[in-house]
């Protein structure tokens, strides 16, 4: 009893150190006044979340630096980030204030959706598989999209987004997806007294410009970054540093892979990693048609180009993440990636603008007959791509309190 008495005094005293040194923290980055306006909507640290992306060679930050103007007035691009992370869960960015960005993109599926369409602010749903954004490199260094000098693939399936200010945007203004004018989403924004503090800290502005939004929420989705996944890990682990093998080069040996992970990797660059690289390349190849029908139901590419050869010509999806983003395919039709590896197997059919690399000698497709041992490796060899914990972590999460 005695001595819990003499306690209570030092830890008042420990209190009020604790006290006084979070509000000097809190001082430091966000004034007291702003981070408690920020604290009626949102859980946010008292200091920005690190967002920097560390890339591989050859990849360097420099691409991914978006060149608006809006972005040169960035003091900070964890305040950016931080920024896009919260407009990217605002369910006001639609018109009923039914769904956001996170919405349709969910961290624990890889952003993307369990489901084959997503269902937009009014329940309709879209013509298209929601595609995953927690891809290896960020986006911008993968596609080099930001320098249009470098700039290999487009966004969205049918390849033709030039970068994700844009994308960001056909999905605030679809009918489908989310309903608004542009001129109402910039006042949605603004009329949250929230968006007065993180514009500051973002852009040194008093109000968000269109632009501004869309930048921030570029900088946000290139700062989700699938890294870590177990190929990468023992990727580095072994030193490794090439694009993807070219016919004859010889394949790395992945000291912390099993047996069957290593025959599934030489499996797949033999057969897949001319169009889908895993290893450090910008992309192997940005669009393609894989044979799924004789007849495709969605264009794809042809839709904007009016181009023939586009016809039923789909981007081709980065890797990374793979089993958690299914179903697959733009239209979402397969499930799993057993269905996936089945169709590789038997399933690809004659399509006019079908690949070469998914052709014979005599131009017929080319099933891979997979034994099923094979089937066992490659799936296993997909599962290493998997990097749950990056998209997990707490800086990409829904910031919102309700
Ligand atoms: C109603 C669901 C839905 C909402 C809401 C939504 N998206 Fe998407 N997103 C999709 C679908 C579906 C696709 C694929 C569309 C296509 O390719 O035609 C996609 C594609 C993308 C892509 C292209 C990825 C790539 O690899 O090419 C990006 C980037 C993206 N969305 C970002 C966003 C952002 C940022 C927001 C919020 C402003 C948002 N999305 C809101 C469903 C949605
Ligand atoms: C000619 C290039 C090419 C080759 C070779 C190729 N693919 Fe694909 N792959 C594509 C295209 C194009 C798509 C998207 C097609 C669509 O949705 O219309 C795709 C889609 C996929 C998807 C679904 C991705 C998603 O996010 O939905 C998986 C998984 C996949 N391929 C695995 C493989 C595997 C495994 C191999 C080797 C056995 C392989 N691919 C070989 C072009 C290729």
């Amino acid at each position: 009893m005695k001595r819990s008495i003499l306690y209570i005094p030092g830890l008042i005293l420990s209190l009020m150190v604790l006290f006084t040194a979070c509000s000097e923290d809190l001082s430091e980055y966000y004034s007291v006044e702003d981070f408690r306006t920020l604290s009626k909507n949102l859980e946010l640290p008292t200091v920005p979340y690190n967002y920097a992306v560390k890339l591989k060679p050859p990849f360097s930050l420099d691409i991914i630096a978006p060149t608006t103007s809006a972005h040169n007035r960035t003091r900070n691009r964890d305040d950016v980030a931080t920024l896009g992370r919260v407009l990217f869960y605002d369910k006001a960015l639609s018109k009923n204030y039914t769904l956001s960005c996170g919405s349709c993109h969910k961290p624990e599926f890889g952003f993307a959706e369990a489901e084959r369409f997503s269902k937009g602010f009014e329940g309709k749903l879209t013509t298209r598989n929601s595609l995953p954004l927690g891809n290896v490199v960020s986006f911008e260094s993968s596609y080099g999209t930001s320098n249009p000098g470098t700039q290999t693939a487009k966004f969205a399936w049918d390849d033709n987004t030039s970068n994700i200010k844009r994308q960001s945007m056909l999905a605030v203004t679809s009918p489908i997806e989310m309903g608004l004018k542009r001129e109402e989403l910039v006042h949605r924004v603004n009329e949250q007294e929230m968006y007065a503090v993180l514009a500051r800290k973002a852009f040194g502005l008093s109000e968000l410009s269109e632009l501004s939004i869309y930048t921030a929420l570029e900088v946000f989705v290139n700062s989700i970054s699938a890294s870590h996944s177990r190929f990468d890990q023992q990727l580095d682990a072994t030193g490794f540093r090439m694009t993807y093998p070219a016919e004859g080069d010889e394949i790395p040996v992945i000291n912390g892979f099993e047996e069957i992970e290593q025959n599934g990797m030489e499996l797949f660059n033999r057969n897949c990693a001319s169009c889908h690289s895993t290893f450090h390349k910008l992309v192997a190849q940005s669009a393609g048609n894989n044979g799924l029908d004789e007849e495709y139901a969605d264009k794809g590419k042809s839709l904007f180009t009016k181009l023939d050869k586009h016809d039923g010509v789909f981007k081709i999806p980065f890797l990374r993440n793979i089993a958690l983003s299914g179903p697959y395919m733009h239209d979402g039709r397969f499930a799993t990636l057993e269905e996936v590896i089945d169709f590789y197997s038997e399933g690809i059919q004659p399509h006019k603008n079908l690949d070469e690399k998914l052709r014979n000698e005599d131009g017929t497709p080319k099933r891979f007959q997979f034994t099923p041992a094979e089937r066992e490796a490659l799936m296993s060899y997909l599962h290493t791509l998997t990097d749950e914990k990056s998209m997990m972590l707490e800086k990409y999460s829904d910031p919102f309190l309700n």
